[in-house]
């Protein structure tokens, strides 16, 4: 199969490192890549929400499958684009129609979604700027702290937990009456505080059939023991010892299954990743988020672990065969330390060499925000930058393997959270 694989970060170094190694792949590309993607497949200077030309550029590679990585080609209506092009219309693709990524692109539709599906969430209610008076009256009768999400994409940024009334209803106002996040913030979901141990569950689906991937825990803040201002991400372990297999079993019986059926029942086309933002409450699953992709840096420590065909589930996922394939998982733990750009995640310097280690044993090293200079020098380019994973019979054998990679790379201002992981090995012991 000749495959497009859409994206640039370090998922989707991950994605084509898994990708070339199925023998069912003949050529990759990847559009628009970074550094790491060009060593393993071609890079292609098309972006991910240039429609026609992604459109042109299958036809003229006779590309057999495409993957979409990030959000913004999803919630923006690339499937349903190619889908409406006669020479497209049966090509599969690996990502969800745009009336599926909107439980991602709108947290009022998700939230519907969940409430109609009986998919276990905090309660809420959403608020546009003709209600800000019921919104404010609302924000009254609800105990602290108080969670506003914008409805539309705000590339992560769009959540506040307020820890007095005071500042909800700033923030309410800020948010329905001056735009705070723009367009993203004309609607606003008030949302009760599920509080717990957070962590992400992937589904594979096809709309009807699913296949439940590594769950993961990443680290969102830029600061150690979990400080500072909210990332993409900085790290990500794989499993997550607290979700013992009870758990994950309700997550699949509570969660899992009502979404899928309320996939099908309400004829939403979904033939791509579902990431599920979960709270583990006493041991009782909650939604918090659904994502209609995988996640970065959850999928550097997620996809390692998957050692059945990766094109193979692709494949399942994009043509409607899934509850043909079988998945298997390795035992083993991955855990991936993110390297940034020092700055980051406010303003940073680009353009530093980087310099890679030559031997990274019991860890591979993916590729986010990397380029390559006009002296062939590798650099960075982006915030985050490297997702070093690396692999274990254990979490401390994993995090020690990524660690030692980690440590033996360098660039000006090179930064990165020393303390991923450390919370999971307080609570075993
Ligand atoms: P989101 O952008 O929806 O991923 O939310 C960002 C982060 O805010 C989540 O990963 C949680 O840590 C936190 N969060 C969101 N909703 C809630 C909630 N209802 N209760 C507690 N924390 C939340
Ligand atoms: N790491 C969180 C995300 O991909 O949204």
């Amino acid at each position: 199969m000749n495959i497009l694989l859409l994206g640039s970060g370090g998922r989707e170094h991950a994605f084509a490192w898994k990708i070339v190694q199925s023998p069912q792949c003949s050529r990759l590309f990847v559009a628009p890549g970074n550094a790491g993607t060009a060593e393993i497949a071609q890079n292609i200077p098309l972006s991910v929400t240039d429609f026609q030309g992604i459109h042109q550029f299958i036809l003229d590679n006779a590309i057999d499958m495409v993957v979409i990585g990030p959000e913004e080609p999803l919630v923006k209506g690339l499937v349903d684009f190619l889908q409406s092009k006669t020479d497209t219309a049966n090509l599969p693709i690996v990502g969800p129609s745009q009336l599926g990524a909107t439980l991602e692109g709108s947290k009022d539709f998700s939230k519907r979604f969940m409430q109609r599906n009986g998919v276990p969430t905090a309660a809420y209610e959403t608020f546009n700027a003709t209600q800000i008076e019921a919104g404010l009256a609302y924000l009254e009768k609800q105990s602290l702290p108080i969670v506003l999400k914008a409805d539309g994409l705000a590339a992560g940024k769009g959540v506040l937990i307020c820890l007095s009334l005071e500042e909800a209803k700033a923030s309410l106002k800020e948010m329905l009456l001056e735009a705070k996040f723009g367009d993203a913030s004309s609607k606003v979901v008030v949302e009760e505080f599920l509080s717990g141990i957070e962590l992400s569950v992937f589904v594979a689906t096809d709309g009807k059939s699913y296949k439940i991937l590594p769950e993961a825990k990443d680290y969102k803040r830029i600061g150690e023991g979990d400080t500072g201002l909210n990332t993409g991400g900085m790290g990500a372990v794989s499993p997550v010892i607290f979700a013992d297999e009870a758990f994950l079993k309700k997550v699949e019986e509570k969660i899992v299954k009502p979404t899928i059926a309320g996939l099908e029942k309400e004829k939403i086309d979904f033939k791509g990743f579902l990431f599920i933002g979960l709270m583990n409450k006493d041991g009782e699953p909650s939604v918090i988020e659904y994502n209609v992709r995988m996640g970065d840096p959850e999928t550097e420590a997620v996809l390692p672990r998957i050692e059945s065909d990766f094109v193979d589930l692709l494949h399942g996922i994009a043509t409607g065969t899934l509850a043909d394939y079988e998945l298997s998982i390795s035992p083993k733990f991955a855990t991936t330390v993110v390297m940034v750009s020092g700055g980051y995640p406010e303003s940073y310097e680009k353009g530093f060499p980087i310099t890679l280690p030559k031997s990274t044993a019991g860890s591979v090293i993916f590729h986010a925000g990397t380029a390559k200079n006009s002296s062939g020098e590798l650099v960075n380019q982006g915030g985050r930058v490297l997702a070093v994973t690396g692999f274990g019979e254990g979490l401390t054998e994993a995090l020690a393997n990524a660690f030692s990679t980690v440590e033996k790379i360098s660039w000006t201002k090179a930064y990165y959270r020393k303390d991923i992981g450390q919370d999971i090995l307080k609570l075993k012991n």
